[in-house]
């Protein structure tokens, strides 16, 4: 936006942005598309991870959702959400990949920093992608003070238990948040064949304990029987954040294409669709195409008489 040509048309997105511009329809030198206000101050009630994690204490659910830019961002943080992932799913969702492995770090910054902006009220969290914590404490502390520095996002997650323990600790100990997340773990579907449910309730126990003891402030538990993720939520002190684990968790997760309809290949079983909106896009932009080709858009009112 900010190269466009001096004097640019307003678009009836621009036009939306201030009574002046939809009372005259002359040009104004307005930004050209959808535009949003200034990025917001942080709010002084803003979620923190230590009002996030105190949250399991008074029994109060909390609700996660993903985004990866400003205006879906900005309307599920007015919507009222708890904490906004900016995960690494964003590789399928956004980038259309078959799995998270290929989003970097620089498209996870590059994201967040978009987040980071919208977001006035909810806890920033952005996903530390494959494999960086594998590369030990140093490396991974390097990665996750960039997305606090470089981005207005206040913690990171990380896929793994017990083997990641040390890397946990180093990050809690330099003072960057860290959510952890095991159960399933989507980084490393090429190691365990596929996306299954993770049964091995020993396991799964000692890795959610090992995170929260290296300090993690909660921990996302993805596809886990309910009957598991009960337990792990009554065993922990920090709240868990259940994604495919039933409805004992302290919190829950989804992302946000697959809430609202957007997605098009499997919808996984533990999704709860609120809307169809690739129907609804799909609709809308067929009946563009046709005012188009019939001369219906755009009319007088949509454009300048002199
Ligand atoms: O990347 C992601 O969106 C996630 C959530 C599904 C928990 O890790």
């Amino acid at each position: 936006m900010v190269t466009m040509n001096p004097a640019p048309e307003p678009s009836s997105g621009a036009a939306t942005q201030s009574a002046a511009s939809t009372t005259s329809p002359e040009p104004s030198g307005a930004a050209p598309y959808g535009s949003h206000t200034a990025t917001a101050k942080t709010s002084a009630s803003r979620m923190t991870a230590p009002a996030f994690s105190a949250a399991k204490a008074s029994g109060r659910k909390l609700a996660m959702i993903t985004a990866y830019d400003f205006p879906t961002a900005r309307l599920v943080d007015d919507a009222g959400i708890d904490a906004i992932l900016v995960g690494d799913s964003l590789a399928m969702t956004v980038q259309g990949h078959d799995s998270t492995l290929p989003a970097t770090l620089e498209h996870l910054i590059y994201h967040a920093e978009i987040v980071g902006r919208a977001a006035t009220r909810a806890l920033a969290i952005v996903d530390l992608p494959f494999p960086i914590g594998h590369f030990g404490p140093d490396r991974t502390l390097e990665a996750a003070a960039r997305i606090v520095q470089q981005t207005r996002c206040q913690a990171v997650k990380i896929e793994g238990g017990v083997e990641l323990a040390s890397v946990i600790r180093r990050l809690a100990t330099a003072g960057i948040p860290v959510m952890g997340h095991v159960g399933l773990l989507p980084q490393s579907v090429h190691a365990t064949g596929g996306y299954r449910v993770q049964r091995d309730r020993e396991r799964i126990l000692a890795d959610a304990k090992a995170v929260q003891d290296a300090g993690a402030f909660a921990i996302v538990l993805e596809c886990v029987p309910t009957p598991i993720a009960a337990e792990v939520t009554a065993a922990l002190a920090i709240p868990t954040i259940g994604i495919g684990a039933g409805p004992e968790c302290d919190g829950q997760v989804l992302v946000l294409h697959d809430l609202l309809g957007l997605t098009s290949g499997h919808v996984p079983r533990f999704v709860k669709q609120y809307l169809d909106l690739r129907s609804l896009i799909g609709d809308a932009v067929r009946r563009y195409v046709a005012d188009v080709r019939d001369g219906h858009f755009p009319d007088a009112s949509q454009s300048f008489a002199k």
